[in-house]
């Protein structure tokens, strides 16, 4: 097992009518910005039960962020900020909102010009930031338990990862009753992408982490198990909840503790948001198969264990586990209703990969526990997606 320090600072909040707690969980002197999307929450309950708890508070809002968050949106928030004196904020929504709302507690601390540039791609420590707490209503990102975000520049296409332990949310709020609204589609996003991370940090070379590894396929199985109880009844509170806590544990780091991680399915995913504009959900869930069968030899081992353990697979020739695992994978993405090839979005494979190619080698980045995702890799994963 590898060295590794880890400390999260989020006091976590998990169950039936918990958002009546806020009102414990923030000071009664701070001015809040209350930050969310583009009206699920008004639909659904979530924001009269937040308001109703922080009734008496002073309390601004700002709705609108987008899915995939986009940086121009962000700056609206903290032009608010600046003219309101705001000093808590509380994200009220999905990973898009929470991570917004991150990158935003950062920026509006920022004193330079262009905050994506210095924050995103310069990677400038920013050493100040608002405190944030979070009601998050999506289980997909783990961003409620995590330090990290993920914000889309429209002006230039991008979209690019950022951390800063500055930006650990004080609270979050996890009731998965409020999961019951979701769109089919955004509870299947979440339950790929919760896979997703799992895999990620899982399915790279054995640096002898069997607790880690046991976790991570335990949270596997459990996605198969619950998700197609909670597409058969979206109602179902101990699916939902359990699927909740997938998606928190599958990324608040538990999981890669001292084992080797490998996020290229994920900068992958990012291009074809940012060129396509499709689900993040949806990126992974084509990038996944590929990249894998394109990477199988390094990944052979972890990928015919997680075959056994999870899928069930007989075989005893590790290669050849891995092939039948790559296959049971996207079998489950399938049978939830996911498609996994850039065809079904209606995106032409080659150009893809081209402009991924291209954008990887102007970088000049690589990605992979090996650092074999290379731009050359992407060219070939993509053309067979
Ligand atoms: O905007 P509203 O109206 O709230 O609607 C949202 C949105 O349309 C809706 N929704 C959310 N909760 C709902 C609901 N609808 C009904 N009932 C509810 N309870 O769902 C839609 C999608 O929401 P979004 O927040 O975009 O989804 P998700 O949580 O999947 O977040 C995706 C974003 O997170 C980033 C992704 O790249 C993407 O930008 N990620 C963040 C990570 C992190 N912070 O660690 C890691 C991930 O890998 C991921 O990259
Ligand atoms: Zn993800």
């Amino acid at each position: 097992m590898n060295n590794f320090e880890y400390c999260c600072p989020t006091h976590v909040i998990f169950g039936k009518g918990t958002i009546a707690k806020l009102n414990k969980l923030i000071d009664r002197n701070k001015k809040i910005l209350m930050i969310y999307g583009g009206g699920s929450i008004k639909k659904n309950g979530v924001y009269e039960q937040v308001k109703k708890a922080l009734e008496g508070y002073n309390l601004v809002e700002f709705g609108g962020i987008e899915p995939n968050p986009k940086y121009e949106t962000c700056m609206k928030a903290v032009e608010l900020i600046k003219q309101e004196g705001v000093d808590f904020l509380l994200a009220v929504g999905g990973g898009s909102t929470l991570d917004a709302t991150k990158f935003i507690s950062l920026a509006a601390k920022y004193n330079g010009d262009d905050a994506y540039d210095a924050i995103m791609i310069r990677e400038e420590q920013v050493n100040d930031a608002i405190p944030l707490g979070d009601v998050i209503t999506l289980p997909a990102t783990g961003s409620e338990m995590n330090n990290g975000g993920v914000i889309s520049r429209l002006a230039t296409d991008e979209k690019l990862p950022f951390h800063s332990d500055l930006v650990y949310p004080k609270f979050s709020i996890i009731d998965p009753e409020v999961t019951f609204s979701l769109p089919v589609r955004q509870t299947v996003n979440g339950i790929v992408d919760t896979f997703v991370h799992v895999m990620e940090q899982y399915c790279t070379y054995d640096v002898n982490t069997p607790l880690q590894d046991g976790w991570a396929l335990t949270i596997l199985k459990t996605l198969i198990e619950e998700a197609p109880k909670v597409l058969a009844n979206p109602s179902d509170y101990d699916a939902r909840a359990n699927i909740f806590w997938c998606a928190t544990c599958g990324l608040n780091y538990w999981i890669a503790l001292g084992a080797v991680q490998d996020w290229s399915t994920h900068m992958i995913g990012h291009e074809l948001t940012a060129f396509y504009g499709i689900d993040h959900g949806q990126s992974l869930a084509i990038v996944l198969p590929r990249l894998l069968k394109n990477q199988k030899v390094s990944k052979s081992r972890k990928l015919a264990k997680l075959g056994r353990e999870v899928f069930g697979i007989t075989e005893p020739v590790d290669l050849k586990a891995a092939d039948l695992a790559i296959e049971k994978i996207e079998e489950f993405f399938n049978s939830i209703g996911m498609k996994t090839k850039l065809a079904d979005y209606e995106i032409d494979s080659k150009e893809a990969a081209e402009k991924i190619r291209d954008r990887f080698t102007k970088r000049n980045v690589a990605f992979g526990e090996k650092g074999a995702v290379n731009a050359a890799a992407a060219y070939e994963i993509l053309s067979e997606c």
